[in-house]
């Protein structure tokens, strides 16, 4: 537990053609086992929300039988305060792209795909210049992994990894069911990798300082460091890169107005974190991994605040399972019925318990993660949700 913001400067950090530097390090090794393990040791999740182990996700693809194997970077950053993936593309997009192609190598495959959001349209023109940048290295070593990019259309469930490869199939952005897992059969049927923007720039880090070193950051629980979406009554809003591992008191010292009241950390899918728990909890533990961190001060009206994610969920909703579709709805109808005095305060209790069936209920992470904020906010702030 760390009681101390530790900002660090890893993925940030300066760099000319050093990215595909590694990549030619290692390819040139040839030591592709080494490089999963490495992966592995370095203790890297997942940095798109859910915090799967990245090494094993890429030995699972690896161990997949095919001469056709994808990579996915999901660029599509919909969770409301997200922003850093943004500015790993804008400013870094070399330590993104080298990551994808380490990914490549070490899991067989040949055809990548940069999932971006439909907002950041703007950042193509960009992309493909580093692209062809790319191009000349991995021509240089011989490796055949081509990239493209696919533009979303806006849809927050497409960010789910399932979701978007039946979009990129030019189907309706719906989730399947799973198993079988993408890196089993994903795009077009094939074994596909679909990795987050940041964690694919942390690899390629993780594999130019090795894991050793990496691992020296954050706690026995969480290693290395993270990318923050810093927002809301935080004189400090961006995005910056912590230690992992510090509790909400550390984060709120150095974050915070000096009047924070809760934190919401990752996103309307994480939890929302009262003042009255700053001191016992660790960010990222049991609290997901995402990145969005939204700091409310005691001006803020929590039913507001859990109005606002409810309209967002039963607008983003898919619409494919019960739970979820009528759910959100009626979440959203209960909490207004309550603040205008048609419930009686007791109606909360049931609201849970539907917040609660839908984790158990639905299909994929969208409503299941429903009751994570409903259930923080009405429970810490219930005096806040009554007429
Ligand atoms: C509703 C929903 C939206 C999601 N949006 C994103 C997203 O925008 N970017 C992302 O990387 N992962 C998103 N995810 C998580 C992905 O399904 C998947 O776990 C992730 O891309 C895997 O990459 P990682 O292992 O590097 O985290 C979302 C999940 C859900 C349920
Ligand atoms: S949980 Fe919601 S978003 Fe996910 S499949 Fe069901 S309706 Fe669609």
């Amino acid at each position: 537990m760390l009681n101390k913001a530790k900002k660090v400067d890893i993925i940030f950090s300066p760099y000319s053609t050093a990215p595909y530097q590694v990549l030619k390090e290692h390819h040139k090794e040839n030591n592709k086992a080494e490089v999963i393990d490495r992966i592995l040791k370095s203790g890297l999740r997942g940095r798109g929300g859910a915090g799967f182990p990245t090494g094993l996700k890429w030995k699972f693809a690896a161990e997949q039988q095919g001469d056709i194997k994808y990579v996915i970077c999901n660029a599509d950053e919909g969770e409301p305060g997200t922003f850093k993936d943004r500015k790993l593309l804008t400013e870094v997009p070399r330590k993104v792209i080298s990551g994808m192609a380490i990914c490549a190598w070490v899991t067989g495959s040949t055809k990548g795909v940069i999932y971006l959001r439909r907002e950041y349209k703007y950042l193509i023109k960009g992309l493909e210049k580093e692209l062809d940048i790319y191009k000349q290295h991995a021509k240089e070593i011989g490796l055949n992994f081509d990239i493209s990019i696919f533009l979303g259309a806006g849809a927050y469930v497409c960010g789910e990894e399932t979701a978007l490869i039946e979009s990129m199939e030019g189907k309706r952005g719906e989730p399947r069911n799973k198993p079988p897992f993408p890196i089993q059969k994903g795009y077009l049927g094939y074994p596909t990798v679909v990795n987050n923007v940041e964690t694919f720039a942390s690899a390629n880090m993780i594999c130019r300082i090795g894991a050793d070193e990496y691992r020296k950051l954050g706690t026995d629980d969480q290693h290395g460091s993270k990318l923050f979406s810093i927002s809301g009554d935080s004189p400090k809003e961006g995005v910056h890169e912590l230690e992992l591992g510090m509790t909400l008191e550390a984060f709120v010292a150095e974050f915070g107005d000096g009047d924070t009241k809760a934190v919401q950390v990752g996103g309307v899918a994480g939890f929302c974190i009262p003042r009255k728990d700053f001191k016992s909890a660790v960010i990222g533990e049991g609290n997901t991994t995402g990145s969005s961190t939204m700091v409310f001060n005691s001006t803020r009206s929590m039913y507001n605040v859990l109005h606002n994610y409810l309209e967002f969920y039963a607008e983003e909703s898919c619409g494919q399972c019960t739970p979820c579709r009528i759910g959100c709805q009626q979440l959203l109808k209960g909490i207004e019925a309550v603040k205008t005095g048609k419930k009686s305060p007791e109606y909360l209790n049931q609201l849970l318990k539907l917040a609660d069936t839908m984790r158990i209920t639905s299909k994929c992470g969208l409503g299941q993660s429903v009751t994570n904020s409903f259930s923080s906010i009405v429970n810490n702030f219930r005096e806040e949700m009554i007429y």
